[in-house]
């Protein structure tokens, strides 16, 4: 890969005066450094270079910031707001992340390495939209009235109801694949429902969950209502899942890390709720439409370079067509431009730092050696910045690293179907359960296999689509409890039952 200039360079005006110089963290609607004084760098994945430092926020700033929030919640106005109030804050918060679009995704671009493209109309886009759906929600959570016989009192009567209330402090903490979007995905509902929130962005990717953070007090959320503390996991996000005042943890991440957090939330019995890894497949049939298939799951793949949780990145096509598709997709990736995310030319990005590179190099590596054949890409792109050539592997088995393990990167495995009555236990295969899709125009096959896979999620002919209306989350272990939709107010509301002897 050739030198790539420093891409501060490129950036409009808004996003340069950001990221020109150190940025702090949020605590009760104040910016302020961490209690250390200590600073992190972040750093742009295509060029290796220090974008700029970052507030190193700890045990002792994530317990300032849940004592901020722990006091927004009691004593603030915030949870006895109208909802209505609360709606108007969060439609507010939506205008102000659409008028600063066009930085937040050139931050994103840079601090995470996707093409900006990418970062406008699906990272930032969605969180717009994303925002708007569940300022809705604010006015729409309700109870039930229930008919009680009460056999103690039988002659009595009752009015019995239960109303949903806010859980009350909500730790949030969230990876580096899309920074902005996970962040709203986590603060959206959690504030609808009436909560407050300690929100820790990934160490890789702090930069645009702060810029939301400055919308969030533009927008005029009371101070407290939302604390962003940036850091590393086993010092911030550790100390968040440990603090007393903290009654709720919601995570996106690796399902490693997902299970050490859920263990130490139990501590405290904590609500938790995870949206884990996956090894999701994506399934083409014989007669599906084999152009679509062939994009769609090249795509399904690709997509911010393959660092997405629902990532396609098993490929099982049937054996009549296996040929054809596999060097289709091999075709496709084969001419996508790779490059910073702030070239207007780039296809696929960097992947999000020398530590995920290096990761996936050894997955790589260790396709090769259990006897994968590459189709095409197959190595790490040796230079400064995080680059990955994509790859496209047949000759697997199912017992292979690489087709049993979460790479998170440009990889997919590709496996023959020879017997579609093996498709759903082939698919199922896996520890993992958070997506799948299915290519194929044969309703009835569809329908047929849908309810034998077990993901939260499946999709047919179309792959990595979201939508702020369905649920979304993971079966086995990619993860427990349901973002989105009505589902994801189970996560952040206790329901309370009032029996009244009238
Ligand atoms: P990670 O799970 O370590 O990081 C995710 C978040 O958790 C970050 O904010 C991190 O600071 C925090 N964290 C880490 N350790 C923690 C701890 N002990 N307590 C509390 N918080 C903690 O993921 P990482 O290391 O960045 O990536 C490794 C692999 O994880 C990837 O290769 C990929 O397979 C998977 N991953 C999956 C994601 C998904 O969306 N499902 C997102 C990111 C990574
Ligand atoms: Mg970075």
């Amino acid at each position: 890969m050739d030198v790539i200039a420093d891409q501060k360079t490129k950036l409009g005006e808004a996003a340069a005066a950001f990221v020109s110089s150190p940025r702090k963290m949020l605590i009760d609607g104040d910016w302020v450094e961490a209690a250390s004084g200590k600073t992190f760098a972040t750093i742009d994945p295509a060029t290796n270079r220090e974008i700029v430092q970052v507030a190193e926020g700890d045990a002792a700033d994530v317990d300032k910031a849940a004592r901020a929030a722990r006091r927004a919640f009691e004593e603030g106005e915030w949870p006895r707001m109208r909802p209505c109030a609360r709606e108007r804050l969060l439609l507010r918060l939506a205008d102000l992340i659409e008028a600063n679009a066009e930085e937040l995704a050139e931050l994103e671009a840079l601090d995470q390495g996707k093409p900006v493209m990418f970062a406008r109309h699906a990272d930032v886009a969605m969180a717009i939209d994303f925002v708007r759906y569940m300022a809705g929600w604010a006015t729409k959570i309700e109870g039930s009235t229930i008919d009680v016989s009460m056999p103690m009192v039988p002659d009595a009567e009752f009015h019995a109801y239960t109303t949903r209330e806010p859980v009350g402090v909500v730790g949030q903490i969230i990876p580096w694949n899309f920074p902005l979007l996970m962040a709203v995905w986590k603060l959206a509902p959690a504030l609808a429902a009436g909560c407050t929130v300690i929100l820790k962005p990934a160490e890789q990717t702090p930069l645009t969950a702060l810029r939301l953070g400055e919308l969030v007090m533009e927008a005029g959320f009371p101070k407290g209502v939302v604390n962003i503390v940036p850091g590393y996991g086993h010092t911030a996000g550790a100390a968040i899942v440990d603090h007393p005042e903290v009654d709720k943890i919601a995570f996106t991440g690796s399902t490693e890390v997902g299970k050490i957090i859920g263990a130490n939330a139990m501590k405290t019995m904590k609500r938790v709720s995870l949206e884990l890894g996956g090894k999701s497949p994506a399934i083409v049939m014989a007669d599906a439409d084999l152009d679509m298939a062939v994009q769609g799951a090249a795509q399904a793949i690709m997509f911010n370079t393959g660092q997405v949780c629902t990532a396609g990145s098993r490929l099982f096509v049937e054996r009549k067509i296996f040929d054809k598709v596999t060097e289709g997709v091999a075709e496709v990736i084969k001419a996508m431009q790779l490059g910073p995310g702030l070239d207007p030319a780039t296809q696929l990005g960097p992947v999000v730092s020398k530590e995920q590179q290096a990761r996936i190099g050894g997955y790589l590596q260790a396709g090769f050696e259990a006897g994968a054949k590459a189709l095409c890409g197959g190595k790490v792109i040796e230079g400064e910045g995080c680059f990955v050539e994509p790859t496209i592997f047949v000759d697997v088995k199912p017992d292979m690293q690489v087709v049993r393990e979460e790479i998170f990167g440009p990889v997919v495995v590709a496996q023959p179907i020879d017997d579609v009555n093996d498709i759903a236990a082939m698919a199922n295969d896996t520890i993992y359960g958070l997506a799948a899709s299915v290519w194929s125009n044969d309703l009835r096959f569809v329908h047929r296999l849908v309810p034998r896979l077990k993901a939260g999620t499946v999709w047919v002919n179309c792959h990595n689509l979201v939508d702020p209306a369905l649920p979304f989350g993971g079966y086995k272990q990619s993860g427990i409890g349901r973002e989105m939709g009505a589902a994801v107010f189970h996560e952040y509301t206790e329901t309370k039952s009032v029996c009244m002897m009238v």
